[in-house]
């Protein structure tokens, strides 16, 4: 829905527990109820209440919902849908046949795979840069160009790409970008700020917080996007459930806290990395031996909890992550809990041997989302789960 609140000129962590969740009309509740109805009754031909008519079009808890994420990330519009990737797939039905894209070459494997396997078969083409460069992102920019679709970081490699370097490049041929949020949240970086047009995520992830309900959603800045991205979730009909809607806007009341502390941890826990393994071994853009971190500094507002390290080989990486009993090795990230994956053989195995080799994603790579438990524990953890496994 398009963004009615009034109230953004309040802090981050104000809006966040209050923007699109007033306390309900009738009771005065102060949580958005779960409105789980299919249809509403309607007062004769054209008298809708409040304009609801089917459930696929709106629903008051999604309203809510979108009304939240849009104050967040400082756009005008914004609509869920079922999973990111159902927000990805909205996304590129603004592209019609002989449309191009230019994508992050590092991109998650599930965006390269719809993108492959999936979109050019409808005569869509994608070209994958390394946007770290912009003037990289500019000659790959042709006529058809419609979108230049970017995530910073990258999973799982942690590089990073200059969003308004990048948006300069691209509305200087006019072409717009949209940018994959997930890692960081809008508590640690706003891309619409820093120039870019839409901004997308897997709320699956920080946003929802609790490893509890997938979603995704997509803000955007420009009447045109509302009204697209309306119609999409109308015709397409990917849309997040009343119950996942609401799971999501509780998750979102705590975003501010829960940031801070998977900064911190993501902090202490990069820091003790890089003392066993050495920096080279360590991807985290808060290490001041990260290639790109006063670009991190300059455009986030912290380093959030995503980093990968390197232990060099997969016997080496299988000991680690089966040895390990508080944090969980499974796929997925931004939880409270701290998640250990394998990109190799998880996030990144559609990618294919070549395509990881590319881009430096070896068979002994870790990555972790670090939770918000006591960081002495987390660390505890991985310690006992590193001996005999390097
Ligand atoms: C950066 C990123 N974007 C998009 C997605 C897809 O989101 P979902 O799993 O909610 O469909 C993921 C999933 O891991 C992701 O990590």
């Amino acid at each position: 829905m398009e963004c009615m609140s009034e109230a953004t000129k309040m802090g981050f962590a104000t809006r966040a527990i209050h923007d699109g969740q007033a306390p309900d009309e009738l009771t005065g509740a102060v949580n958005v109820p779960v409105y789980l109805t299919s249809t509403y009754k309607q007062d004769g031909i054209g008298k809708t209440r409040g304009g609801h008519e089917y459930a696929r079009l709106t629903n008051p808890t999604r309203d809510g919902l979108e009304e939240s994420l849009c104050s967040l990330e400082g756009g005008t519009s914004a609509h869920c849908f079922g999973s990111g990737m159902a927000a990805i797939t909205a996304l590129c039905t603004m592209m019609k046949t002989g449309d191009h894209v230019v994508c992050t070459e590092n991109v998650y494997g599930g965006t390269s795979r719809l993108f492959n396997q999936v979109l050019v078969n409808y005569g869509l083409t994608f070209t994958y840069v390394d946007t770290r460069d912009a003037d990289t992102v500019a000659q790959a920019i042709r006529p058809e160009t419609k979108l230049v679709h970017i995530e910073t970081p990258t999973n799982p490699m942690m590089s990073l790409t200059d969003i308004r370097a990048v948006s300069e490049a691209a509305h200087a041929n006019g072409v717009e970008v949209s940018v994959d949020n997930t890692f960081l949240s809008p508590y640690l970086q706003r891309p619409i700020e820093l120039g870019a047009d839409i901004v997308m995520h897997s709320t699956t992830k920080f946003l929802n917080g609790h490893s509890d309900g997938l979603g995704g959603v997509l803000v955007g800045t420009k009447p045109e996007h509302a009204e697209r991205f309306r119609f999409v979730q109308k015709c397409t009909g990917g849309i997040l459930s009343p119950f996942d809607s609401y799971l999501l806007l509780r998750g979102v009341k705590t975003l501010a806290v829960r940031m801070k502390q998977h900064d911190a941890n993501g902090r202490a826990v990069a820091q003790w990395l890089i003392e066993r393994f050495g920096p080279e071994k360590v991807f985290y853009p808060g290490l001041k031996t990260h290639p790109q971190h006063e670009l991190a500094k300059r455009q986030q507002k912290g380093f959030g909890s995503m980093l990968a390290f390197e232990l060099g080989s997969l016997e080496a990486a299988n000991a680690f992550v089966s040895k390990l009993k508080l944090c969980y090795f499974a796929e997925s990230l931004g939880g409270v809990e701290t998640l250990v994956c394998h990109p190799a053989t998880m996030t990144h195995a559609a990618v294919g041997t070549e395509g990881r080799k590319k881009l430096g994603i070896t068979d002994g790579l870790i990555r972790v989302s670090v939770g918000i438990e006591d960081v002495e524990d987390i660390i505890g953890d991985m310690e006992q789960a590193l001996e005999g496994s390097e």
